[in-house]
């Protein structure tokens, strides 16, 4: 089963610039959150990193940061942004075993398709040390769907991720909810999911 949608990921490739360049600030509070359950200078995992800013503010705050995406052409931008090499790394080629205290994944598995994301999340998992933490968001919703460029979402609700997650493999996982936006520019319902790796 396949963890990418092609149709998504030319999107990215045709506007990584203006992707990229939006006018978008670091998650600075779900960043605070995720640092504070992290060893100081711990090493980090970002998937889906688009144009780095979260890269940027991680780097900024000590720890060892990974970044990676699945596009060329916006792991090409996080570069220039962050000035080192960023991996082209699609989720289903993630292949790392106890090897990052935190994996941070904001609005990129919200991409997968639904029938691939408990076992992305099995090597999300699978790459986690024993105790580390897991950071991703995803828009809302009740079944999956495009928006109006094209790009697929698995719209999941809480009690659909706590299922995809396998809440009963981690030792803790948060689920919260808030409003806010996206690239369309639509209000958006997103649920952030923080899970907790066992000992
Ligand atoms: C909505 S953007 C979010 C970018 C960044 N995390 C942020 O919060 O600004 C989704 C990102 O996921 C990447 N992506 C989409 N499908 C992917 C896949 N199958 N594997 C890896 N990256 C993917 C895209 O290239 C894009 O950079």
């Amino acid at each position: 089963m396949t963890g990418r949608d092609p149709v998504t990921l030319d999107f990215y490739a045709a506007e990584a610039q203006a992707y990229a360049g939006r006018s978008r600030a670091a998650e600075h509070a779900r960043i605070a959150a995720f640092a504070a359950a992290l060893p100081a200078g711990g090493s980090v995992l970002e998937l889906g990193c688009g144009g780095g800013q979260d890269s940027e503010a991680l780097l900024a705050r000590g720890f060892a940061v990974t970044p990676t995406d699945g596009s060329p052409e916006l792991a090409s931008q996080a570069a220039r942004r962050l000035g080192r090499p960023v991996e082209v790394l699609l989720f289903e080629d993630l292949d790392e075993s106890d090897a990052f205290d935190g994996v941070w994944a904001n609005a990129c598995l919200l991409h997968v398709p639904r029938q691939a994301l408990s076992a992305i999340i099995g090597k999300v998992q699978a790459a986690l040390k024993p105790s580390g933490v897991f950071y991703a968001s995803f828009k809302a919703g009740t079944a999956e769907g495009r928006d109006r460029f094209g790009r697929y979402y698995n719209y999941p609700s809480s009690d659909w991720l706590h299922g995809a997650y396998g809440a009963d493999c981690w030792r803790k996982l948060d689920i919260d909810e808030d409003m806010g936006g996206g690239y369309d520019g639509e209000p958006t319902r997103w649920l952030h999911v923080l899970a907790f790796k066992m000992p």
